[in-house]
């Protein structure tokens, strides 16, 4: 890999993703195995610092870590306490002085694992920050349209709901356009960053127009607690207008699938139905979340041991 640190999609080569696509398909069938461990990144220490809350990430960040036989340390700072910024880098210091082979940082706030990056001698994968970036639910999610679909150049993927404050979709935008998909993004037009066409996508305000065609139509969570003003009258036109049912779902291409990073705000983005059953691969996504987190951390944490071979 090219950098260091696993800061954002928008950093990485073309190549880079599919390396790392390509190495969470080796992944996968350790999960398969009744004793699902190897040796890859034993003696080596991962710590997990999640300032925001989280179930999927972090959990698969842990369970990737253990799989590749790596200690791995879960901190919860409570938030009270590190609303400062000098607070987050003291603890990145202090962590730093403990020498683990890589941190794994969430955040509420845009930038911090670039900031907690700068201070730490190890690797930094961002597990989300702010609105910004998630960059390994964007490869989770190539990965996984590339397991459905056996390819991601060339099909069309359109990203519906809160684009705005969606660090998933930004890192998604990023993602699919590197390897060559055409992205559309759909929300009511609050929920449209402005100039969002400047990233290379294309923006609907109509789902319908939106969905026309897609192969794969991916619906993000209401971002509530980063909606500072009112972005949409009720959940329940919201879901009226932009959520998706069996229904809409016509529009899309016959085969279309259909993706949410979760946690899924049932009958709001997704209906139940669509939410627990085919086309959607939900679940799917969790399933690869592991496989390429393990990728993630043996491209990063197992540097010195890919090295010496
Ligand atoms: C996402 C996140 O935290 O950004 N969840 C996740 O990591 N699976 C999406 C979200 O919270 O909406």
């Amino acid at each position: 890999m090219s950098q260091p640190n696993l800061l954002g999609i928008e950093d990485l080569e073309p190549a880079e993703i599919l390396r790392i696509l390509d190495a969470a398909e080796h992944m996968v069938e350790i999960g398969h195995r009744a004793v699902k461990k190897v040796p890859t990144l034993r003696g080596r220490t991962i710590v997990n610092l999640f300032f925001e809350p989280s179930t999927r990430t972090r959990a698969s960040f842990e369970i990737a870590g253990k799989r590749l036989s790596a200690d791995v340390i879960n901190f919860s700072p409570s938030s009270s306490s590190l609303k400062k910024s000098e607070s987050i880098l003291d603890t990145a210091r202090t962590l730093d002085a403990m020498d683990p082979d890589a941190v794994v940082v969430r955040h509420g706030v845009a930038g911090v694992p670039k900031r907690v990056a700068d201070v730490l001698s190890a690797p930094v994968i961002n597990a989300g920050d702010g609105a910004h970036e998630h960059p390994t639910q964007a490869l989770l999610d190539c990965f996984t349209v590339r397991q459905q679909k056996g390819r991601i150049d060339g099909l069309t993927v359109t990203i519906v709901g809160d684009i705005l404050h969606s660090r998933v979709a930004r890192s998604n935008i990023y993602a699919f356009l590197k390897l060559g998909a055409e992205v559309r993004v759909a929300a009511p037009p609050p929920m449209l960053p402005p100039h969002v066409e400047q990233m290379g996508v294309k923006a609907f305000t109509s789902l319908r127009e939106a969905l026309d065609g897609a192969d794969v139509v991916m619906a993000l969570r209401i971002q509530n607690e980063r909606l500072a003003g009112a972005y949409f009258p009720s959940a329940r036109e919201y879901s009226a207008t932009f959520g998706l049912d069996r229904a809409k779902m016509r529009y899309a291409k016959d085969d279309a699938i259909v993706m949410h990073p979760g946690p899924v705000n049932r009958g709001v983005e997704l209906s139940h139905d669509l939410a627990d059953h085919r086309p959607s691969v939900i679940l799917d996504q969790v399933r690869n979340g592991v496989a390429l987190r393990m990728a993630v951390l043996y491209l990063y944490a197992g540097r010195r041991t890919a090295d010496e071979g």
